[in-house]
């Protein structure tokens, strides 16, 4: 039996794991969060590590509030950056090993093709320059360590996006959406599938450490993401499409988000839904499916 600890066990991915671990009986899940074991203790982590003898860390916390962090730097760092070098310095000493979530976010999207693992980073917001040092601190301390970043993540859990257009749907006539910033809507569901697959393969002697880019297949823009989410829903609401110059936010977005998912893929043979179906899935489990 191989011990794994989750971090940030509450969150939309932590949460999306424990949904699905029930078809993973050989390990022993470990869920976690602030409240149980806060990753910016170091001395807390090294301990929780050595006792509770992890075998692998998957770590979903993070500080994840994209606007709120342009004026929360400090705190952004410690648990984006530091906290990330306490799991991974705890992980390598035991011989634990990390898989980790990163973000789109470490690029600044203006590329025209999908974004692939070895292209120039260059975040362009504070979120997106922890999570890049992040993954520099991680790849020091441990450097074994599976890296994924994914992007324009959503779940039943937490708030997200589609929550948040489902309330819009339902209190307004009218929503105003931004058709200007392409990517792949991704279900917290199928990234847990991906890092629990990624675990099984471990176990068979087939993990490849490095940087990979998952997402669901297929292509949108808010804009559009926002009319199927409304229309499987079954509501009403006129969606408009604006640009981002008219929709202000603290933190500068990344205009193209697509990432190449080529070589999660090819190194760790998973098949990935469209985005499309993946909503639809949510949106049932989350009784928000339309009759109809
Ligand atoms: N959401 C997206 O669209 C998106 C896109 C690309 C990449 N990602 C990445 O995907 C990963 C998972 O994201 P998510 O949406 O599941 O995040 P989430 O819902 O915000 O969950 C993160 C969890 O980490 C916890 N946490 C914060 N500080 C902690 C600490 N010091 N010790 C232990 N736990 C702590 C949070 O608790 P509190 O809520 O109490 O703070 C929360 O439960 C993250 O690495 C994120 O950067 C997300």
């Amino acid at each position: 039996m191989k011990t794994v600890l989750v971090t940030g066990a509450n969150g939309q991915l932590g949460n999306s794991i424990r949904q699905r671990v029930v078809g993973y009986p050989g390990y022993a899940f470990l869920f976690t969060d602030v409240d149980t074991l806060d990753i910016c203790d170091a001395s807390a982590v090294h301990a929780y590590v050595k006792e509770k003898k992890v075998d692998y860390v998957l770590n979903c916390a993070a500080y994840t509030a994209v606007d709120k962090a342009e004026e929360d730097e400090a705190l952004c760092l410690r648990i984006n950056r530091d906290a990330v070098r306490n799991l991974g310095e705890a992980a390598h000493r035991v011989g634990a090993r990390v898989i980790h979530v990163s973000t789109d976010y470490v690029f600044d999207g203006t590329n025209y093709l999908p974004y692939v693992e070895t292209d120039v980073t260059c975040p362009a917001s504070v979120y997106g320059r922890t999570k890049l040092a992040g993954e520099q601190a991680l790849q020091e301390a441990c450097p074994d360590a599976v890296i994924i970043r994914t992007a324009w993540l959503y779940s039943e859990y937490g708030n997200n996006f589609v929550k948040t257009m489902l309330r819009l749907g339902n209190e307004k006539d009218e929503i105003r959406v931004v058709f200007d910033q392409i990517g792949s809507p991704t279900y917290a569901g199928d990234l847990a599938v991906a890092i629990l697959t990624i675990l099984e393969k471990a176990e068979g002697g087939s993990f490849v450490p490095g940087i990979y880019h998952f997402s669901d297949e297929g292509v949108c823009s808010w804009y559009d993401f926002t009319v199927k989410i409304l229309q499987l829903a079954g509501l009403k609401a006129r969606v408009l499409p604006i640009e981002t110059k008219d929709y202000p936010a603290k933190a500068a977005r990344p205009h193209f988000s697509v990432l190449n998912k080529a070589k999660i893929k090819a190194t760790y043979g998973l098949t990935v839904p469209h985005w499309e179906e993946s909503l639809h899935a949510c949106l049932k489990l989350s009784g928000n499916l339309s009759k109809q």
